[in-house]
């Protein structure tokens, strides 16, 4: 689709917010399957299983129940509120008070509520580059600078607390935001290095936002951290979508400093009344789908352990092995550094569709392919002898 508008309409400087290019990508592939063509779905960014047996059920109680499905308190049901209280204890062994939660329209809509709380136009917002793409769309359309940190592969792509006192110091940071699993990188921030960067943050007055929505999805033993471990002004942003395999149900939460509750309601009250009340009975049974969704997150593993392996026999051996979420970033610089190019010609000539790296990192992505895991078993199998038979004529 053409991102030109009619020079008649007239419109705001945030219209010009930039595309997100992975959801383009998802439209090609998409385009190919209407058109009969086979697409091996390596480039999408949700759970390619359906919801949770038990969350579907709680939704169709309540339909067959036939009550009111209206507004909730704009912070969310109560019982959702506590119940993600809860999830603090058992997860982590913290102690989160529910009224420090905010139910959102999915993540994206906590992070639109979150950065308005937080931040003026003009204020300057750290993150990573590579990083999930909307963080900079967003903040640019709010009139919020994006001050984007370059992250390397041999660090395994985290921030660290020197890179932000050095930026802090060049010209003065009003947020910090990070992911842990990270998208497109898979990996997680250990401790040895959250910890200083929540020390620092905290020093020097900077916001910190932790998108956790990857949390539960680790392989091999690792676990990822809370921010919330290293730091009590922290603000947490998690998520129905990843581990419970809930996208198109929307809803979200927010962990919130106490004095950040009231600011936020206020926002959410007038900007979207509240989440959709169906999706939040849904999300409130997802708590309890844990047999399933461990189920989903072997197959994810066996996936990914697929893939570390196959990908160096095709010549693709140059990646920091993912420790969670559901990608595998690659940095394919030995064939191309035209990477939407690159996944145009793969997707048209193998039906292999994967994200390239130029949405996440408008610099070095060129040379870098996201590949997702999140999809079919069979999907990856078949990916992986097309692409290997295909690799090798060129
Ligand atoms: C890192 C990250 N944060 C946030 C989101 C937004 O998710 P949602 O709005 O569905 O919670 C995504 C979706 O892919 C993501 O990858």
């Amino acid at each position: 689709m053409t991102d030109a508008v009619h020079p008649r309409i007239l419109k705001a400087l945030r219209a010009e917010v930039s595309p997100f290019l992975a959801m383009d990508v998802m439209a090609a592939a998409r385009d190919r399957l209407e058109a009969g063509g086979r697409v091996m779905r390596m480039e999408i960014g949700e759970p390619g299983f359906p919801p949770p047996r038990l969350a579907v059920e709680a939704a169709q109680r309540m339909l067959a129940e036939g009550g009111t499905i209206g507004y909730t308190d704009a912070l969310g049901l109560p019982q959702l509120r506590r119940r993600i209280a809860r999830h603090y204890k058992d997860a982590y062994g913290l102690t989160v008070a529910p009224s420090r939660v905010a139910v959102t329209i999915g993540s994206s809509g906590g992070f639109i509520l979150l950065f308005q709380a937080l931040f003026d136009p003009g204020d300057r917002v750290a993150i990573t580059m590579p990083a999930y793409p909307p963080y900079r769309n967003t903040l640019k359309a709010l009139g919020i600078t994006p001050v984007e940190i370059p992250t390397r592969e041999s660090t395994r792509w985290a921030l660290t607390a020197e890179q932000v006192e050095e930026e802090h110091a060049r010209e003065p940071l009003k947020g910090v935001l990070v992911m842990s699993p990270g998208n497109p990188t898979g990996t997680v921030i250990d401790a040895a290095t959250f910890r200083p960067l929540a020390e620092t943050c905290r020093r020097l007055g900077i916001h910190l936002i932790s998108d956790e929505i990857y949390h539960g999805l680790t392989y091999d033993g690792v676990t990822a951290q809370t921010a919330l471990a290293f730091s009590d002004e922290a603000m947490v942003v998690n998520s129905f979508s990843k581990y419970y395999g809930m996208t198109g149900w929307r809803i979200g939460w927010l962990i919130l400093p106490e004095d950040l509750v009231r600011p936020i309601e206020r926002l959410a009250q007038n900007f979207f009344i509240s989440a959709p009340m169906l999706s939040q009975v849904a999300a409130l049974a997802a708590f309890d789908a844990t047999d399933e969704l461990e189920e989903r997150r072997a197959a994810y593993a066996r996936n990914r352990a697929r893939l570390i392996d196959a990908l160096p026999a095709m010549g693709l051996d140059h990646f920091a092995p993912p420790d969670g979420a559901f990608y595998l970033y690659c940095d394919v610089g030995r064939l191309t550094n035209d990477s939407l190019a690159f996944a145009r010609a793969m997707l048209a000539e193998t039906g292999v569709a994967a994200t390239p790296g130029v949405d996440f990192d408008p610099q070095q992505g060129g040379r870098y392919l996201r590949f997702s895991f999140a999809g079919a078993e069979a999907d990856v199998e078949d990916a992986i002898t097309t692409l290997g038979a295909w690799l090798k004529q060129r």
